[in-house]
């Protein structure tokens, strides 16, 4: 698709403020104080959108709140990856019945994945007659004129077409109080996998223009943001779409020219798509955590293959070697399904020995769960729950066991952590992360909140690290 077709024009998104500033002043000639609350689930990419949306709803007028109850506007901003986050989204929305007896005026709305897919907007058009307005990940820059039609029309509004999809800037955004920020590079995912959601709900991909994403990167910094995340569904294809001959690693090294003290950090990574390059170049940048999310999937190649993967076991190990080469620090993490359809017990062992090969520092770890419309939803899947959960449960403990094994050998080292939080363990009143992203508990002065300090490394366990400040 051409480049103009992707971008949404300045006249558009000026449009979409004018009705920002229309529900404004509709509210004020009622002299109405409205509140709202987005409840997001799912990934980063969906906890940046609710960021927008949050900043969307501050211009409209709306003040936030956290409790859906007594919001005259509420959001659900959901996700689509398994069906046990569609189940929970589905028992919020029943809950909300009763809010809505109680104050009939309430406007509910549902947005993110699961909006996008057919079969659930069916579903609430038919049978969740109290939802006012439903959109996907597509109309998200469309939002204040959405909910501009609801207010003005009071009748249902479904904005859910399937798209290649856009990239509108400029959306006010409400960052998380603190010192860390999410920067969408890119929307969309090409690459359908075969058990996976997201293609088909979040369109095909698109690459922001570099120059976009290193201002708002500028901005982020000399806004205090130190621990800044880009965000994609394969930052690895940044730039493919962009006929600028330029890819990630070449925006890693411009960011990492922005002068400041902050980290950067990536996620996700096709490894089909991670080079040497990347890995060179996040070992050079200085402000480049050495942290690397890389999804396995698998380690059977048979069932790589059937998840439409296109890479070997052998091929992700090689890329592990030449990453930890280059960086020896690297702390190193990945996803792994268990329990694709038609995988073995012998095969699942493969990922498992794969686990114990590889030294991952933490692991995400899902049993599979069949996604209507996907490939592998139309899979035989001879195996049986219990088994797949004893696979599942030895995969945990092999895992944890190495977690363990590697949070031990930094006690006694000096980090340098970043701390952004305070702990209810009056012992350990702070928590803090490395470079690679670990959790540090931290005996400390609260006025190190949002500072890098170097810390001792006193204990561990498998979820964290123990440590004072120096
Ligand atoms: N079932 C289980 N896990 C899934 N994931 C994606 N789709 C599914 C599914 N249908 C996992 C993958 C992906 C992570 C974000 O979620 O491991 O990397
Ligand atoms: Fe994120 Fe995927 Fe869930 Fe959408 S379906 S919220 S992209 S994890």
């Amino acid at each position: 698709m051409e480049r103009k077709e992707v971008l949404v024009s300045q006249a558009e998104l000026d449009r979409q403020r004018d009705y920002e500033e229309k529900i404004r002043r509709m509210f004020e000639s009622r002299q109405a104080h409205p509140t709202a609350c987005v409840d997001t689930f799912g990934c980063q990419q969906n906890v940046a959108d609710g960021q927008k949306l949050m900043g969307m709803l501050l211009q409209c007028g709306f003040t936030l709140t956290d409790e859906p109850k007594e919001a005259d506007l509420v959001i659900l901003n959901t996700c689509a990856i398994r069906e046990h986050a569609e189940q929970r989204v589905f028992g919020n929305l029943g809950i909300l019945t009763h809010s809505k007896k109680e104050n009939p005026e309430q406007v509910i709305a549902l947005c993110g994945c699961m909006a996008q897919e057919e079969r659930v907007s069916k579903r609430i058009k038919e049978s969740y007659r109290h939802v006012d307005l439903v959109f996907g990940p597509h109309a998200l820059w469309r939002f204040p004129e959405l909910l501009w039609q609801v207010y003005e029309t009071r009748k249902r509004v479904f904005a859910v077409d399937d798209e290649h999809g856009s990239i509108a800037e400029g959306i006010p955004v409400v960052r998380e109080k603190g010192v860390k920020a999410w920067v969408s590079i890119m929307y969309g995912c090409n690459n359908f996998c075969s058990y996976c959601i997201v293609p088909y709900v979040r369109g095909r991909e698109r690459s922001r223009d570099p120059q976009c994403v290193l201002e708002e990167v500028r901005d982020l910094v000399e806004h205090g943001y130190k621990d800044i995340t880009l965000l994609g569904q394969n930052v690895n294809s940044y730039g493919n779409d962009l006929d600028l001959n330029y890819d990630f690693a070449d925006l890693l090294s411009d960011i990492d020219k922005i002068p400041g003290e902050y980290r950067i950090r990536f996620m996700s990574s096709h490894p089909k798509d991670a080079t040497r390059k990347l890995f060179d170049t996040m070992a050079r940048c200085t402000h480049v955590a050495k942290q690397l999310h890389l999804p396995v999937q698998s380690g059977n190649d048979r069932v790589l293959h059937e998840m439409n993967r296109r890479y070997t076991r052998a091929q992700y190990l090689e890329l592990v070697r030449y990453a930890k080469s280059v960086m020896p620090e690297l702390v190193l993490t990945s996803d792994i399904i268990i329990g694709f359809p038609g995988e073995t017990e012998a095969e699942a062992m493969d990922t498992v020995s794969l686990v114990e090969e590889v030294g991952f520092d933490a692991l995400f770890t899902f049993l599979y769960s069949p996604r209507p419309g996907t490939k592998a939803a139309e899979m035989p899947d001879p195996a049986t729950k219990a088994e797949k959960q004893k696979w599942f449960d030895k995969l945990l403990e092999v895992q944890n066991a190495a977690s363990a094994r590697l949070h031990a050998a930094y006690v006694g080292k000096t980090e340098r952590v970043l701390v952004d939080g305070e702990s209810d363990d009056p012992a350990f009143p702070l928590t803090a992360r490395t470079d690679g992203n670990r959790l540090v508990r931290l005996k400390g002065d609260p006025s190190l909140m949002g500072q890098f300090t170097d810390v001792k490394i006193t204990g561990s366990n498998t979820w964290a690290l123990y440590g004072e400040a120096l």
